[in-house]
């Protein structure tokens, strides 16, 4: 989704543009450009394609500017082109912006400025913004300091929709406006310069001070300092953020890719994930969360919401929930949820897992849930993030930034932390559970049985290679095999474009084993010593009906012999898709470099996804 990196400083701003357009390439763009104040005015220079494209642009060698805003676009409001490009400027070329949102009344806005003269070069929502702000600053008869920053706040009041704004003007030439609603803003700052971007890694290596801003809070940037106003001009206090991301962390470290650097790494994210929260001696405590035993014993429902993978770490760890906190426990799609009036009030804890933290769909449904009296817990890996800042209580994975589309090491460690959450509630309500003490042990040992199965990857890489050209594979399990195998076809299908689909194995007779033909393949997961048996009579009648099969299994498999046999290290079945679906995210990768596809970067796919 579209990407914003902003400068202010004494340096050169183009190359600092440059490298951040650059490290938010992840994020998936069709088109990029960049806006400086130099000696004569703002230019623009902006371009289809990637941003090696823009930086072929000739005009790009005369920026000289120290100050300057940039942008990476993923198209919504017309299509990919140098004119739908950011940023976008009134036809005076008075304003500059970059915009990432969607303004909803764009229509309604574009025909208010044409009746007052304004025109229109492209096809966007974004170019009404530096119009209607040129609009207002036109028929504003005070001229002082605070010209610039009062049309934009009457801009701003007139848009409906989401917007992150970067804004450079000829009549405030040596500073810059930025505000944001509903999309992620960040400000770094460093000594006598200010950074700004969408997301934190891309400004990892300059700074690890950051302003994070509240909806409709603006900011006047300067380069020594950062202003932050409210909408009647009220100032408004901050403090900096210590956003302790190692920025290396941020880079490939020698890996092909990020996708096989964040699968490698999650042994040690889940460490930091388990960080004190679990010791040793059994002690189990969550860090700023203080959730009473008469509160959660008054609850009569836990819901789970998320998107994707963040979905499927809720469906991974809803059992853990009702096993051991014997409160009923749903899961929902954030975009099912939003618009279904579910059933919720005060004796409901709604848990919003988002890597991201600002995915749209979550942070609506965050919203309604708390509109409805219910209490709610953001599990975020992001410091600091949209839901983080709504929600009444956070956790964080702390897994470090992940930074391929396809999610990995988040996934693992939103699986830790809400194993660890349903122990901690547990305890709160002081159920007693043979169960967990075992279960602290065994979480415990998942980093370094993580690494055990990290060493299999030959024998996966080998059977990748074997079916990359298929068209369909399937993925089948049981219980919490079933949760793992429905994210285990995600990743797949996302990276190898092949079609692929997840079916709880008990299911299949009642419809989807007509699909089942000679050579197709089928992947099964089996952890649970209790279903082993009923997956293994499934898994031959796919096996009776010509598939071939790839089963991952910490299981003794007895006299059933199987051709592909992953075997991962035993755990309590429960927390078992940390270890079932590291081999699966390995597979998913191999199949897509086989495929020669770019991992990182799967189309159509937007890392962070802040429109609905
Ligand atoms: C898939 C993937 C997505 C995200 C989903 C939610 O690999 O990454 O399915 O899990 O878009 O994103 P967050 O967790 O940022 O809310």
């Amino acid at each position: 989704m579209c990407g914003i990196v902003g400068y202010i400083g004494n340096k050169k701003a183009k190359p600092i543009l440059i490298n951040g357009l650059l490290r938010l390439e992840y994020r998936g763009y069709d088109s990029a450009g960049v806006a400086t104040v130099e000696k004569n005015g703002i230019t623009v220079v902006k371009s289809k394609g990637r941003v090696a494209a823009l930086e072929s642009v000739k005009a790009i060698d005369s920026l000289e500017g120290t100050i300057g805003i940039a942008h990476t676009r993923w198209a919504t409001h017309g299509k990919p082109s140098d004119e739908n490009s950011h940023p976008h400027t009134d036809g005076k070329k008075n304003f500059a912006v970059v915009h990432n949102g969607v303004i909803e009344n764009y229509n309604e806005l574009r025909e208010f400025l044409g009746k007052n003269g304004y025109s229109f070069y492209s096809e966007t929502d974004t170019e009404v913004i530096p119009n209607l702000i040129d609009y207002y600053y036109q028929k504003d008869s005070k001229d002082d300091d605070k010209k610039v920053l009062r049309a934009v706040i009457s801009a701003c009041s007139d848009l409906n929709g989401s917007f992150a704004l970067e804004i450079i003007s000829t009549f405030l030439p040596e500073k810059m406006i930025v505000v944001r609603k509903d999309s992620p803003l960040v400000i770094g700052r460093a000594n006598g310069e200010n950074y700004i971007s969408s997301d934190i890694p891309a400004i990892l290596s300059y700074t690890k001070d950051f302003y994070l801003l509240n909806d409709l809070e603006y900011v006047v940037l300067s380069r020594d300092k950062a202003e932050f106003y409210d909408k009647n001009l009220n100032v408004i206090k901050k403090d900096v953020v210590n956003i302790d991301w190692n920025a290396s962390a941020a880079e490939k470290d020698g890996y092909a890719d990020f996708m096989l650097k964040e699968i490698h790494e999650q042994p040690k994210s889940i460490r930091e994930t388990i960080g004190s929260r679990l010791t040793s001696d059994g002690i189990c405590s969550i860090e700023s969360l203080e959730l009473s035993k008469e509160y959660l014993s008054s609850l009569n429902k836990i819901y789970i919401v998320a998107c994707g993978t963040a979905m499927h770490a809720g469906l991974a760890t809803k059992p853990l929930f009702e096993k051991l906190c014997h409160i009923q426990t749903e899961v929902d799609i954030a975009s099912e949820f939003r618009y279904r009036d579910p059933l919720i009030d005060e004796k409901t804890l709604v848990i919003f897992i988002s890597q991201s933290g600002e995915t749209a769909d979550t942070i609506a449904a965050l919203k309604l849930s708390k509109e409805k009296g219910a209490k709610t817990l953001a599990v975020s890996n992001v410091i600091g993030s949209s839901i983080t800042r709504e929600a009444d209580y956070t956790v964080y994975t702390h897994a470090g930034p992940e930074i391929a589309v396809a999610s990995t090491k988040a996934y693992t460690s939103q699986v830790v932390l809400m194993s660890i959450l349903a122990i901690y509630f547990a305890e709160v309500l002081e159920i007693n559970s043979d169960l967990i003490p075992d279960l602290k042990k065994a979480i415990l040992k998942l980093p370094s049985q993580v690494e055990e199965v990290l060493k299999i990857d030959s024998m996966i890489k080998a059977f990748a290679k074997k079916v990359y050209t298929e068209k369909d594979i399937f993925f089948l399990g049981r219980g919490i095999d079933y949760a793992a195998a429905m994210e285990s076809s995600l990743k797949l299908k996302e990276i190898s474009y092949i079609h692929s689909d997840a079916y709880a194995a008990g299911e299949l007779k009642h419809g989807s084993i007509a699909l089942i033909e000679k050579g197709i393949t089928v992947v099964s997961i089996m952890t649970d010593p209790a279903l082993t048996p009923k997956t293994i009579s499934n898994l031959q009648e796919v096996i009776t009906r010509g598939a071939k099969t790839l089963v991952v299994t910490n299981q003794d498999l007895g006299d059933k012999v199987f051709d592909n046999v992953v075997k991962i290290p035993e755990t309590i079945s429960l927390i078992s898709p940390v270890l079932s679906v590291v081999p699966l995210q390995l597979f998913a990768y191999h199949i897509s470099k086989e495929k020669g596809l770019d991992v990182d970067k799967p189309r159509n796919l937007a890392k962070s996804v802040t429109v609905e």
